[in-house]
């Protein structure tokens, strides 16, 4: 069975969605780098072991990652699941988890990649937007690309109104993606990422309009 980590910052509401989805892979640790995120009470209640490693005791990125990677190893991780861990990561991390890391962002990429993605999409006036699920690399944002969330924007939304539309999807399309992982319908081999056995040529879409 596949042994998974969730690394947090916040509320957790990802995790929350992880947790109510009975994966086939078991959540063995919880990490998060603020000792007063939600994420953590989430995961005390569903029992699940829980490290806090504050990013600030320590003197370089380096350093803290390596921390998290020693933790990583003694739960004997074999996927990382980032659910809004509020931290660049350094080169040297993400090249040990690659290929085992995933994590969600709020917009469609490869568009709006970086922070304020709601306030962009509607500064720019795009049609559509949503959410990606993708593995992570050391470029930010850029890692292949699994699956993809889809909401019309309506002429009445604002930055918050497509936050909280856009977590709805988060919600469904990260436990659907960490399945598949679990299960083996998505593979991250050495000639690429194959979903149901064949080349991954775009992302799984779910469209909500
Ligand atoms: C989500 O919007 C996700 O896209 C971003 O961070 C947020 C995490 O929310 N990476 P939560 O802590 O899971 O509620």
């Amino acid at each position: 069975m596949i042994k998974i980590a969730v690394l947090v910052s916040g509320s957790g509401s990802n995790l929350q969605a992880l947790i109510d989805a009975n994966l086939s892979g078991q959540i063995v640790g919880v990490i998060s780098n603020k000792p007063d995120a939600f994420a953590l009470q989430r995961a005390e209640k569903a029992k699940i072991a829980t490290a806090v490693i504050e990013h600030k005791q320590y003197p370089s990125r380096e350093a803290f990652d390596d921390v998290m990677h020693q933790q990583l190893l003694d739960w004997d991780v074999d996927l990382v699941i980032l659910a809004g861990f509020m931290r660049i990561l350094s080169a040297k991390f993400v090249k040990a988890w690659e290929g085992k890391m995933i994590n969600i962002h709020p917009s469609l990429l490869p568009n709006y990649k970086g922070m304020h993605t709601h306030q962009r999409v509607l500064n720019t006036g795009d049609v559509f937007h949503g959410c990606t699920v993708h593995y992570v690399t050391a470029e930010l944002d850029a890692g292949q690309a699994l699956a993809q969330g889809v909401l019309k924007v309506n002429v009445h939304d604002h930055a918050e109104s497509l936050a909280d539309r856009v977590h709805v999807l988060e919600h469904v399309i990260y436990p659907q993606v960490a399945e598949w992982i679990c299960n083996g319908t998505i593979q991250h081999t050495v000639d690429g990422v194959l979903y149901r056995n064949q080349p991954m040529q775009a992302p799984v879409q779910f469209c909500k309009f």
